[in-house]
């Protein structure tokens, strides 16, 4: 079947159509396949396990404060190199930390999603429910997508405790991005070939009160890690 749901997150948005092929699993045989309409909601009768181990338990055993620091830039600002050498930083000082990167989520768990403003949204949604359970779960999360709509970005905020959630804005201009181009995706985007590119028929809401703000044309990829570094460590 193709399930057409509606989201509300900002804005109103219909979520991409996914195929679901019902089976019989006695016959192996598919026995629907017509179209159907869903609630995103659908989590009405299914009610909340709660673990004897919590979060706190899971945290002091791995002697960390759990963090989710949230990367947000255009492509090409520096997000993935930023957050690679936090990754390689926290490592290094003994932190249990993992690294949630745009391209590679959209390879798995994502891989069904374009780049919409639907598809955005539900592809910041996911990472933002991976990132909690990894939280949960008593890592340091970064996460390194563009993550372009402000109200997504808050979403993603409210699912964490005060102070767990880091908002950095890796903020290269647009100019400065497109001249890098290191995926050679800004000069496909200008010919037409990709349709809905971020900054360019595609719209980037900066953060208003991110709680870090890098200027990257100031600063180098290192000192923009010292600056997340000082801030997760203090
Ligand atoms: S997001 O906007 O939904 O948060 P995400 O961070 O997952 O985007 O993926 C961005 C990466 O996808 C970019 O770094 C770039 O390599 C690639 N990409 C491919 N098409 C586009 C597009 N239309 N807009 C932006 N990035 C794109």
């Amino acid at each position: 079947m193709n399930a057409i749901g509606l989201l509300y997150c900002g804005r109103t948005v219909v979520i991409k159509s996914q195929v679901n092929v019902f089976m019989d699993r006695m016959k192996n045989q598919i026995v629907d396949g017509g179209t159907r309409e869903y609630s995103p909601r659908r989590s009405s009768n299914v009610h909340w396990q709660k673990a004897l181990i919590d979060k706190k338990s899971r945290a002091q055993l791995k002697g960390q404060r759990p963090r989710c620091c949230w990367l947000t830039g255009l492509s090409g600002a520096g997000k993935s190199t930023i957050a690679n050498l936090v990754e390689s930083r926290l490592h290094s000082l003994g932190r249990h930390c993992y690294l949630l990167d745009g391209d590679n989520v959209r390879h798995g768990l994502n891989r069904d999603l374009g780049f919409s403003d639907a598809d955005r949204v539900e592809n910041v949604r996911r990472v933002g429910e991976v990132a909690r359970l990894m939280v949960d779960a008593g890592l340091i999360v970064i996460v390194a997508f563009i993550s372009p709509f402000r109200s997504e970005r808050e979403q993603a905020r409210l699912l964490f405790d005060k102070d767990e959630f880091v908002e950095v804005f890796v903020d290269t201009p647009l100019d400065i991005c497109e001249r890098r181009d290191p995926k050679g995706l800004y000069a496909k985007a200008r010919k037409g070939a990709i349709q809905n590119f971020t900054g360019i028929d595609s719209e980037y809401q900066c953060p208003n009160s991110p709680e870090i703000h890098l200027r990257t044309t100031d600063f180098g990829p290192e000192q923009c890690a010292d600056e997340i570094m000082r801030f997760i460590e203090e």
